[in-house]
């Protein structure tokens, strides 16, 4: 076992660190207060291959693995969280399987502008009834001559109010004992898809979501993503990656939140010293410390598997449902250790409070994580 990574995971993570502290911190706070959609933040994260890690060179990523990808994630998150789930998105839940199962031509036509930052990707399993429990969905495909047409509603579609393109689940064939799901590709534009207005929440407010309509879609067979039939198992598949991206997330806000707890605490003064001093304080960093590497590593060891391409599922779901409880615990130490300021909206800590709680919800709640992990552990 080595915990030393390549000289090239170093590179992305330093250029990553850089580029975040340069172009995107300055900017967070007003991207939060504003819910502005960080364009200009985008395309310089396109022209640096943010938007496409671990996708090969040919198809337009960087060519990096997934640890990269990781180390990225965590860089970009701490920075904003907002940025790192449009990242996260664009980057796990759109080029990964369209990499992974897509045919030649939809890696040329569609993986190359995606995963180069040119268009953007998005990813539509959640329905108004069917979350958790994602075999419901009612979305329905049906085959006609040369294609499908596709009827029904998705939402909490991050990236859904801007992406050019998404893979979107709906049911196909219900004459078996278990239904049987479809994923297609579905560019803007094509008539009878459309787009709700962004979505209010408590954080991440400039990464855009919303609800997506399609209404007679007509969709080519040459956009069926993967076997027709295989859907859920390719939206499985997906968020196997799509966990490790969240649990990133949820670890940049942490280290944010912690690095920022460190610094005040050695400011801040009470009892005539500076609070870091006091062994409550202490106590804190240390568990906050603590708790952040132990998700780290999770993390690192689930995108190892992935690079090896080892089945992940369970430490996948054991990464993100640890890593998204730690954020909240850490960003809720952030604030006691800030005291009335943390509480307050001139101060970050609030923000990354709000930021990190929305992890332990999507791409699977806490719950379905400790499912998953059962069901690996019971089979
Ligand atoms: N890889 C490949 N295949 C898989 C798989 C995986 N990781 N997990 C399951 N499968 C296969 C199973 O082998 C099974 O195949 P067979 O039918 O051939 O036996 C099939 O898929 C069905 O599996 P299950 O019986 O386990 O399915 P289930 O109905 O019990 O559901 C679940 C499993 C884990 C609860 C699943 O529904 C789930 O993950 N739910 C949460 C959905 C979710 O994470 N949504 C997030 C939306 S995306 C998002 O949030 C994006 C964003 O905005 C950031």
């Amino acid at each position: 076992m080595d915990f030393e990574l390549t000289p090239e995971q170093k590179m992305i993570r330093d250029t990553a660190r850089e580029f975040a502290a340069r172009e995107i911190a300055p900017k967070a706070a007003e991207l939060d207060k504003t819910s502005r959609w960080p364009s200009e933040i985008l395309a310089k994260m396109a022209e640096l291959g943010l938007l496409g890690v671990a996708i090969p060179q040919e198809h337009g990523g960087a060519g990096m693995d997934a640890v990269s990808y990781a180390l990225a994630m965590e860089e970009v998150s701490a920075a904003c969280a907002s940025c790192g789930v449009i990242m996260s998105v664009n980057n796990s839940l759109f080029c990964d399987p369209v990499y992974k199962f897509g045919s030649a031509d939809q890696k040329e036509r569609v993986l190359q502008p995606v995963a180069s930052g040119q268009k953007l990707g998005c990813f539509g399993l959640t329905e108004p009834m069917s979350g958790s429990d994602a075999q419901t969905m009612v979305t329905n495909g049906e085959k006609t001559s040369g294609g499908w047409v596709i009827n029904g509603a998705k939402n909490w579609i991050t990236n859904g109010p801007h992406a050019d393109w998404i893979v979107v689940f709906a049911v196909t064939d219900r004459s078996g004992s278990k239904v049987k799901h479809t994923a297609f590709l579905v560019e803007r534009g094509t008539p009878g898809f459309t787009q709700n207005a962004a979505d209010h929440k408590l954080g991440i407010h400039a990464a855009h979501s919303c609800t997506v309509f399609f209404e007679n879609c007509k969709v080519p067979d040459a956009n069926v993503l993967g076997q027709a039939g295989d859907g859920f198992k390719v939206a499985m598949a997906t968020l196997d990656g799509g966990r490790i991206g969240i649990a990133c997330q949820a670890i940049g806000i942490a280290r944010a939140a912690l690095d920022k707890s460190v610094a005040y605490a050695k400011e801040r003064k009470s009892f005539g010293v500076p609070i870091a001093q006091h062994q409550a304080i202490q106590f804190m960093l240390a568990d906050m410390a603590t708790q952040l590497d132990a998700a780290r590593l999770l993390a690192w060891r689930a995108a190892t598997m992935k690079d090896k391409g080892v089945r992940h599922s369970a430490e996948s779901a054991m990464a993100k449902l640890y890593a998204s409880e730690m954020a909240t615990r850490v960003t809720h130490k952030a604030i006691q250790i800030h005291g009335g300021y943390g509480y307050s909206t001139e101060f970050p800590v609030e923000r990354h409070y709000r930021d990190a709680r929305i992890t332990e919800i999507y791409e699977g709640t806490s719950e379905i994580q400790r499912m998953v992990i059962a069901a690996n552990l019971l089979k």
